[in-house]
């Protein structure tokens, strides 16, 4: 685990906060541990411009949250939802196992938020975009 890496989105996360007229956004929360993701994207020529994430939860959803945010920024929706969680883990340096389920968790909200803006924008239900 890079507690350096894993304190800089607990305590500096440059990403966090809500999104003006986002063109998409998704919030999904684990009745389990009461945690709460809410994703929100910016979204140009297929691509994920800008994101903004909201978290009411443990150090691991801020910490995974803000690591998946920082590596889909920028890519094409495709490419963002290729994204998994042992990419996010290993960017991360690891999580405990406990907090697996934290990143799992981020990487839902984020198929939803894509799912929201394909809905919005494309005509499409998005659902060949949402995770089995
Ligand atoms: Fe449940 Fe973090 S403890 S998502």
């Amino acid at each position: 685990m890079n507690h350096e890496k894993i304190n800089h989105y607990i305590t500096e996360p440059t990403l966090l906060g809500e999104m003006a007229n986002p063109d998409g956004s998704g919030a999904i929360g684990d009745p389990s541990c009461g945690d709460r993701i809410e994703i929100f994207i910016k979204v140009k020529d297929d691509s994920i411009t800008d994101i903004r994430y909201l978290v009411k939860g443990c150090w691991g959803s801020l910490a995974s949250t803000g690591q998946l945010c920082d590596l889909v920024k920028g890519k094409s929706i495709d490419d963002a939802l290729y994204f998994d969680e042992d990419d996010v883990l290993n960017a991360l340096g690891g999580l405990p196992e406990e907090k697996r389920h934290c990143t799992r968790l981020a990487l839902a909200a984020l198929h939803y938020a894509v799912r929201n803006y394909l809905v919005h924008h494309s005509g499409g239900n998005g659902e060949e975009y949402l995770e089995q």
